[in-house]
Order: structure tokens, then sequence, then C-alpha cells
């Protein structure tokens, strides 16, 4: 009996999950609610930060600046200015007014006769510039890049005013690379994008707008990236493990019908034909938010224009016929001979995978690092990693 009892109430924990999965990917449908779980804008960490107190979240006395930028659409968007590491030791002593710095930090010339570089870097969703796997991003910025960093906080994070939406982060995104470029009269190319998750999709954005307009920046770095929201859906795992989509795939039409529901989309992958920057991804094999794979996904798509097609026929049977399927293994071969060519890689031991794939017409570079560690908040920290941005942009 109680064998009985148990499966019953074994069934009625599985209804229950089930209805509240089912709840769970309704609300996702409603924009507010997807909006507030995509950006997680209000999570605002640290909690009740003081931004105007860079120092207490590690960075060195009056390095930093805070202040606000304006947006062409009046909103006001909280930034930090972290001097590069280079140009603070060689003031004579802590700067008693920094921001008026400013000017004189962004047009200074470095070693070699080179202008100092800037890192526009466009953080993920949840928690704010304080925030300390940020702050150890910049650290490394500054110090091994030997860069200026300008951090913003997006609209609806953090001191910023007004409310996200994919349209406003790269409004924003957009107001920030014109203070430097417009305001301070930073050259565009000693500005190198670096997006880390969510970023990644901004700076995706802001790079196809780029291309639109002729400007030319240093490149672009994601970081931790995703092809898109749809595809993050796709293959999200809640807690890590649940796989969020997968149990709709039972209703016919489910998954599309969310799909469609999707409004901030950041299709990464979309952009990927417009940019014309060189580019670097990289993504760590422990990334247990967001896979990999997504990396992979916007490695091929670089590549794909360069790599003969395969014609796989319209009705899937015919691919049993003997001289189909010998031309499709010729084709097959043809593409992976084809992306040999044009991709080396390379293993460096203990650190992980650099794949370059370097374009024949304009020789500009995309390239792909697989890191063996760093997670998904920290990779951009690793020493490693660093390094490969500074030889691929020259810093
Ligand atoms: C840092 O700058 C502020 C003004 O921006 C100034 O009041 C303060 O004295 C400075 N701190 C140091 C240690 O010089």
């Amino acid at each position: 009996m109680a064998g009985i009892q148990f499966f019953f109430r074994g069934q009625k924990y599985l209804v229950a999950f089930g209805g509240l999965y089912l709840l769970l990917v309704a609300l996702l449908a409603i924009p507010y609610i997807q909006s507030q779980a995509l950006y997680l804008n209000n999570i605002r960490l640290p909690l009740f930060a003081d931004f105007n107190n860079p120092e207490k979240y590690g960075l060195a006395p009056n390095r930093t600046v805070n202040f606000q930028i304006t947006t062409p659409d009046t909103e006001t968007i909280g930034a930090w200015l972290v001097f590069s590491n280079s140009y603070y030791s060689s003031l004579p002593s802590i700067p008693t007014d920094p921001a008026s710095l400013i000017p004189e930090a962004l047009s200074r010339v470095g070693e070699g006769g080179k202008r100092i570089p800037v890192v526009l870097f466009f953080h993920g969703n949840a928690a704010t510039r304080a925030f300390t796997a940020r702050i150890r991003h910049y650290q490394a910025f500054t110090s091994r890049l030997g860069a200026h960093v300008l951090a913003i906080d997006y609209r609806g994070f953090a001191d910023s005013s007004g409310s996200p939406s994919e349209k406003g982060l790269t409004t924003d995104a957009r107001a920030a690379f014109d203070w430097l470029v417009k305001e301070h009269r930073v050259h565009p190319e000693d500005v190198l994008v670096v997006g880390h998750s969510l970023g990644t999709g901004v700076a995706g954005q802001l790079a196809a707008q780029f291309d639109e307009e002729g400007i030319k920046c240093r490149g672009f770095v994601l970081l931790s990236p995703f092809s898109s929201i749809t595809e993050v859906l796709e293959t999200y795992n809640m807690f890590g493990f649940i796989p969020l989509m997968k149990p709709l795939y039972l209703l016919p039409g489910a998954v599309g019908l969310v799909k469609r529901a999707v409004v901030h989309r950041f299709d990464t992958l979309k952009a990927v034909p417009d940019i014309t920057a060189s580019v670097l991804i990289a993504h760590a094999l422990d990334d247990w938010d967001i896979s990999h794979t997504h990396s992979d996904v916007l490695f091929q798509a670089f590549i794909e224009p360069h790599l003969p097609p395969v014609e796989v026929p319209t009705n899937p049977i015919e691919v049993a016929q003997p001289e189909v399927w010998a031309k499709l293994t010729e084709q097959r071969e043809a593409r992976q001979l084809a992306f040999e060519k044009v991709v080396t890689k390379r293993n460096i031991d203990k650190f992980g995978t650099i794949e370059q794939f370097v374009e024949p017409q304009t020789s500009r570079e995309v390239t792909l690092v697989k890191t063996l560690a760093g997670g998904h908040d920290y990779l951009g920290i690793q020493e490693g990693l660093v390094d490969i941005i500074g030889r691929l942009f020259d810093m």
C-alpha cells in the first residue's frame, strides 16, 4: 500500500513540477518578465555600491574617475575611466583631481610614440561596474595591456537612468564610444571593444553599426559570447543541469512560439557578416552558463563564406543513392581541406587552444581561444589570454 501511496504522491509532484515549469515558460513570454530575467539589472551587486569610491573595490587611490555620460536620447549612464598603470604611475603623486587629467591621459603618447589604447568594456548581465570579477578585468587590461579602461553601466543598471532594451544598450555603448572619440578625440583605431557575456551581444550590435558607417576601431574581443539569445535559451541549463527548453519539444510548436516571443535578440550570429574588424573570440571549456559551443558557431560563421558548400539534396531519401552519397562525401572532404588551409590550430599545454583564421582578401584575423579554466565570469583575466589580446591588437 505504501508503495501505491508513494506512487500517487510522486505523480502529484510530477504534475506540480510540470505545471510550475509551464508557468515559468509562459511567464518568460511576457516582455517585462523576459527583460527582468535577461538583464537581471535589479541585482545590483555589490549591494549599496559607492561608485564614487572605486578604491573600496580594490583600485588605487584616484586612479579611477567616476562620471556620467548622457546619451542622445537623454539617459544618464554611469561610467568609470580607469587610468592605465603606466600613466598612473608616471604621475608625480596621487592626483588630487583625477577628472581634470582626462584630456591629458587620453591624448598621452606612451612608449615608442604610440598613444595609450583604450579598452571600452561592456559587462554582462546582472551586477554593476563595481562587481569583483569586473574589477579584475580592469586590472588585467590596465596593467598587462597598458590600456585605459572605460567601463559603463547600461541604462537601468547601477546608477544609470532608464530601463534596458537591446536598442537602448546599443545606444549606450555608442554614446561611450562617442564620448571617447568625439569629446576627447581618441582615435577610433586606439579603441579596443571588449564585451563579456551579454556585453558581447552589445559589442556585436555596435560592430554592425561601425561597419555601416565605415568606422574602424582596433578590434573586438568577445569573452564568453553567445550566438543569439534564442540559441542561449535552447542550450541553457537551469542551475547548470536542467535543460530549460528540452521538455517543451514534447509540445508541438511550443519551442517556435517561445522563440518568437523573444524580444531582446542580441543576434551576434546575424551580425557576423557585417563585422569587418579583427575579432578575438574566447571561451572557457568549463563555462557552465553559456556553452563554449556558442563560440564555435560564431567562429564558423566567419569562415563559412570561404568554404565550398555541401549540397545536401532537398529530399533526404536521395542520400541513400550511392552516387549522391559519394558526391556528398567528396564535398565534405573538400570543405575540410579548405578549412584546414585557412585555419591554423595550436595547442598550448595547460592553457588551451588557439585557432586562427586569416581572411585572404582583407588579411584581417579572426581568432578563437578556448581556455581550460576561467569559467564564465572570470574569463579574460588569465594572463595567457590577456597576452594573446595584446599580441593580436598590438597593445
Ligand atoms: C582624490 O581626488 C579628490 C577630488 O576628486 C580629492 O578631494 C582627494 O583629496 C584626492 N585624494 C588624494 C589621496 O589625493
